[in-house]
Formats: C-alpha cells, structure tokens, sequence
C-alpha cells in the first residue's frame, strides 16, 4: 500500500515545480456509460490518484500556491443514501477529512464556486491536458481570462518516471498473480479449446488472487493471430502444432504487470518453433543484461534491432550482408515494434522519454520498463522458409532499474522451452 506520508510528499514535490501564484487542478476519472444507465467498470484516473490516492468518481484535487505556501483542498461527493443503496458507499467529506492528509476537505457540489473565488486573484492554472471533458473545457475558459494555463500532466508525468519502494511492491504483487495465471495457461492450454477459453482461465486467476482487472486487453493468439500486434478477439480454436502469443497482466492496486509468453498448444515445441523462440530469448536476455542507470533506452532499441537481424539472417528468414540489411531496416518487416515501454500505473506510463530540451533521458534507479523484443512472419510470406510461416514469438518480462544494474521483476515466470515443456 502507498502511505499517505508518501501522496503528501508527491504533492509536495508537485508544488516545488509550480510558479509562485499557482493552482492546480487535477480531476478523477469520469464514469463512462455504456448504455442507457449502465456504465463500464469505474477505474481512477492514473494522475489524479497518484496525487492522492483517493478512488471515488466524481472528485477534484487542487493545490494552491501562494509564495511558498501551499494548500491542497480535495472535493468528495456527497453522502447520499439513495444514491449509495444503488451504486455503493461513498467515503464522504467528514471521513475524507480523517484518511487523507489533505489541508481542507469539501463536497464536490462546492467547486465551481470555490474555481471563481480561487481565481479571483490572477493565478496561473494548470490542468490536466489529456483530459477532455466539460470540466476541462471549463477551465480553457477561465484560463484565456487569466495570464493562461499550463499543463499539469507533463509534471505529474516526471514525477511518475521512478518509482518508490511501495511502488515497486505493488507491481511485484501483480507480477506474482500474473505469474500464476501464466503457468496456468502452461499448464492448460493442450486441454482448452478456444482462445477465449484460455483468456478466462487467466482472468479468473486475477480475479480470484484479488487483482482489480487486467492491466490492459489481454491478447491469447493461436497460429498465425499472433502476426496482429494487438490481436484481441481471441475467438479461434486453438490447433495442435501452433503457438499460443499470450501477452496478458493484471492490475493490482492501480499497478500493471505486462508479460508476453509464447508457448506451444500441444505442450511441445517444434523444431522450427524452436529454433525461432531460442533465437528470440537470447535476444531477449541480452537486452536485459545491458540495463543499468545511464543506459539510453535507444541503445536498447538499436542493439535489439542488430540482434533480431543477425539472428533472422542465420535463421534463413533474412539473406545477404547483415551491415545491409541493419541499414536499410530490412528487419523491420519482421520486428515492427519498440523494444519496451515504462510501466507504473499505466502498462504504457505516462511517464516522459525525453526531457524539457527534447533529449532522451537515460534509464535511472526506480524506473521500471518492459523488454519485449518479437519476431512477426505472416503465413502468405513466400519469402520465408516454409517452417516459420504463420509463427508470431513476442517474450516481454519487466525490469527494474537498480543502482547499478537490473532487477527482471518477472524472473519467476517462465521462459525457458523446458520449463515450458515441464508443465
Ligand atoms: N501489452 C501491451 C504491450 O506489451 O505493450
Ligand atoms: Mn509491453
Ligand atoms: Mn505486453
């Protein structure tokens, strides 16, 4: 769990980066509707409670700096036992008051009124400019009255770049479910039928080991699905002999996991299926051995890019001189993707990759990333030897930057072929 202590520094922190006159607003999520008056699952938005840590719709959080003094308010429903018999308890301004560390808390009802009285001093706003919604448009409004508004986002973004301890044991509490989920795909896939079936075995693990949801759509893709980056139908059977592409995490408290395995429906790797997966893994692993701080992300990119090519060359996939091929990016065609992401409370953290002056930031102690390098070989790909054709291999597990190395978050899960095969 995140301390509160911890949300009072982060806000802290925040106020330090604003100017002298400054206010900032951060809004929770808006529930979305489905339909009529059905809404989809409710989940806070990422930047609101990493300031705060408050779950509920419906909420507001503003700091406000005058000098160096700073004062946070933050803006609850209200109780409302109607309401609450149909959509649940709300926590309320008077317990809101008693859990977080929060200078003066009010009811949500409160807070246009309170925007005016704010503003009536000529402050720079900021807000969240990836949000769109009427709230924001409102703020646009009021903004071009003053000396303008400035985006929040990009800061909270920097300060999500490295993560704390309890951080970091939330997303290794994921990475222990979504490790159990995976092993039992191992485990079941040869009995399964369907590509959905197998997607409901990993969910029911999330579920049942108390993760909120899925950190993101998961992707089980037999055969030649895998060739669709983001395939997420996951409605064909699955056939003995092919490849089942899993890239599937849970969210455990607000935190992602992203691992992709890659395993065999009938329990047995081919020898083609082989030879391409060890190429992959070795890959794989040598990438991950090059993380340490001061490391560029691009360098992980470029030499993923030059392995993956020698490889596809020695495979027979690629022909002709590997300088060449590196070059013009014949790769490419086969190895479409980045070679990883952040990761945090988003699987693709709003965290920046490059600074204010447009360079590339260095990996640094606490960020966390994936490493996810893959090869694609469509099954219409007459260039390719037959035996590789409708085979997709992606292996993503992910890292922690050290002090003065690496440590891979997800080692447990497994990806050797034998330990693959064993279960
Ligand atoms: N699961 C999405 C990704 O690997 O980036
Ligand atoms: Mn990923
Ligand atoms: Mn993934």
């Amino acid at each position: 769990m995140i301390q509160e202590e911890e949300y009072a520094k982060r806000r802290n922190t925040l106020a330090k980066t604003l100017k002298k006159h400054s206010i900032a607003i951060l809004f929770s999520a808006k529930a979305k509707q489905r339909s009529n008056d059905t809404e989809y699952p409710y989940r806070q938005n990422s930047n609101f409670y990493y300031m705060c840590g408050f779950k509920e719709d419906n909420a507001v959080l503003v700091i406000v700096k005058k000098e160096k003094k700073v004062k946070t308010y933050l803006f609850v429903q209200k109780k409302d036992e109607l309401l609450e018999l149909w959509t649940g308890k709300r926590v309320g301004e008077k317990v809101a008051k008693n859990i977080f560390d929060i200078d003066v808390v009010l009811t949500t009802d409160l807070f246009d009124k309170k925007v005016q009285e704010f503003l009536k001093d000529k402050y720079n706003l900021y807000f969240d400019f990836t949000m769109q919604d009427e709230r924001v448009d409102k703020l646009r409004k009021i903004g071009s009255h003053l000396s303008g508004y400035k985006n929040i986002a990009s800061k909270v973004a920097r300060l999500r770049l490295c993560k704390s301890r309890d951080e970091i044991k939330l997303i290794k509490k994921a990475l222990s479910i979504t490790k159990q989920a995976h092993h039992i795909a191992m485990k079941k896939a040869k009995s399964l039928h369907t590509e959905d079936e197998l997607q409901a075995e990993l969910e029911y693990v999330f579920k049942k080991e108390g993760a909120y949801s899925d950190a993101y759509t998961s992707i089980v893709a037999c055969g030649n699905n895998a060739n669709t980056l983001h395939y997420i139908k996951n409605d064909e059977c699955l056939k003995n002999g092919k490849l089942i592409l899993i890239d599937a995490g849970c969210e455990y408290e607000y935190y992602a996991s992203d691992i992709t395995r890659t395993i065999p429906v009938s329990g047995k790797f081919s020898m083609a299926q082989k030879e391409l997966y060890s190429m992959i893994l070795d890959v794989e692993i040598e990438i991950i051995n090059m993380i340490k701080p001061g490391v560029m992300r691009t360098d992980l990119q470029k030499k993923s890019e030059e392995l993956l090519c020698k490889g596809l060359v020695t495979l027979g996939i690629l022909k002709g001189d590997i300088d060449k091929l590196i070059k013009k990016k014949k790769y490419k065609k086969y190895y479409p993707h980045g070679i990883g992401h952040w990761m945090g409370l988003d699987v693709h953290d709003e965290a920046p990759y490059k600074d204010k002056k447009g360079k590339e930031i260095p990996l640094m102690k606490g960020m966390v990333m994936t490493i996810e390098p893959g090869i694609y070989i469509d099954e219409k790909d007459m260039n390719v030897p037959k035996k590789f054709r409708g085979i997709g291999i992606r292996i993503e597990d992910d890292i922690l930057v050290t002090k003065d190395a690496f440590e891979n978050l997800s080692r447990d899960i497994f990806k050797e072929i034998k330990d693959i095969e064993s279960l």
